[in-house]
């Protein structure tokens, strides 16, 4: 069953980072169209390849959402003089956690000056050269106006930008208006174009969406470890459930993407160290609401309707719909539940992680408001210890990768002290 397209994947992963800032999506698609062109004027490329290349220029500074958080927009310092902590960041991101691993390079070397990048043997160097002036082009042609001058990077050909590729900018500007298109805003109709090439498997998908989860790490580490927590607490569940395949995986999904509306949040909010204000908790349940727009039309609606409703609760105190327990299916009802338990387990900017006794007391004293659905905290109540022990060891499991991710990051940043 098909629960997203491979271009909603797409658009989705590109518009949930917009939330948390829209600079470097924005910049990213201006740049992707330029690069687009330019490979396709070269000729040497299937639609399906300029489709995967499209999507690895738009994300090419995704690296900006961890190592420049609250200084985004100063662009023309990460994008020209601090290019090496995004780049890293942003390879070792998509080599780990995408799944377009074999093009993760061309984030690392898109700011390396092209004299050293002729020296690797990266098959994609080309694409990582391209990027390049595309991405100097976007930024100088903004920052600068009426000033700017197509040829102000001539005196770096052969050194720091490619000579080729400078050619075959000049060549593509002449015959398409680049610029000109993306003032306009134009080009988005051809970016979406190329987009409808894109074709994932599967397997693919999955491990976007899984990006997609990890992505809330730019925010708060802490969400990703809360997300995980919940995919197992729900998959331990629908096994002593006895859930059907597709039922476990709708769950999955829907599991996996309930709190992406959170990247719209501030971090000041979800990491605040104290009780919050009645307004900023009015702002922190937009996150539902948010992730519905994102959402609609992008995904089937049976994972969709399981992701909005984690906050509902049977006797319809819950948000936003306040939905009533007849009106919520047992999918639903799982995850409510695994999501209190994974906040309770997990620790908190202003508490610790509470112990067994508490959360169940906690889940049963919300059984007997009805807010919980009783057959649900009863399998988990009746295995706890079983249960948590191997949502311990499965999430660590998950978590491995994102760990390793972010401690190569930490290393290669102190050796070149970034
Ligand atoms: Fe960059
Ligand atoms: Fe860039
Ligand atoms: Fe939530």
């Amino acid at each position: 069953m098909e629960y997203i397209k491979s271009k909603d994947i797409f658009l989705l992963v590109r518009d949930i980072l917009k939330m948390i800032h829209p600079r470097p999506m924005e910049h990213g698609s201006r740049v992707a169209y330029m690069v687009y062109k330019m490979l396709q004027e070269e000729g040497r490329y299937e639609e399906f390849e300029l489709a995967d290349i499209t999507m690895v220029a738009t994300f090419h500074d995704i690296g900006v959402y961890k190592t420049e958080r609250g200084r985004i927009n100063d662009m023309l310092r990460y994008e020209s003089r601090d290019s090496m902590a995004h780049s890293i960041y942003g390879y070792l991101f998509l080599k780990y956690l995408s799944p377009v691993p074999d093009l993760a390079k061309v984030i690392m070397y898109h700011h390396r000056d092209y004299e050293q990048l002729l020296k690797s043997d990266y098959p994609y160097k080309n694409i990582a050269a391209y990027i390049n002036i595309a991405e100097k082009m976007d930024i100088y042609s903004a920052s600068m106006g009426s000033q700017f001058d197509l040829h102000m990077f001539q005196k770096q050909a052969g050194t720091k930008v490619s000579a080729a590729g400078l050619d075959r900018f000049y060549q593509c500007e002449a015959k398409y208006g680049m610029l000109e298109k993306i003032q306009s805003g134009e080009y988005k109709e051809e970016l979406d174009y190329i987009a409808d090439f894109m074709i994932f498997s599967n397997e693919d998908k999955k491990k976007f969406l899984e990006m997609l989860m990890y992505c809330m790490g730019f925010t708060s580490e802490s969400m990703v470890v809360d997300a995980i927590t919940a995919v197992c607490i729900c998959e331990e569940i629908a096994q002593k459930m006895m859930l059907s395949e597709p039922e476990k995986e709708i769950l999955y999904y829907g599991t996996l993407i309930h709190d992406i509306g959170m990247l719209a949040i501030p971090r000041e909010i979800i990491e605040a160290p104290r009780k919050l204000e009645p307004e900023e908790i009015k702002l922190l349940r937009t996150h539902v609401d948010i992730a519905g727009k994102q959402l609609a039309e992008r995904m089937s609606s049976e994972v969709v309707n399981i992701a909005l409703a984690h906050h509902e609760r049977g006797d319809g105190s819950g948000y936003p719909l306040h939905l009533r327990d007849h009106q919520m299916n047992m999918l639903q009802r799982i995850l409510q539940v695994s999501d209190v338990v994974s906040a309770l387990v997990n620790k908190r900017s202003y508490r610790n992680a509470l112990p067994k006794d508490k959360v169940i007391t906690i889940l049963n004293d919300e059984v007997s408001k009805k807010r919980l659905k009783k057959q649900v905290v009863n399998i988990l109540v009746s295995s706890y210890d079983t249960v948590m022990k191997r949502v311990r060891e499965e999430s660590a499991e998950i978590l491995k990768m994102y760990q390793t991710l972010n401690l190569q990051y930490e290393q290669v940043s102190k050796k070149y002290k970034i």
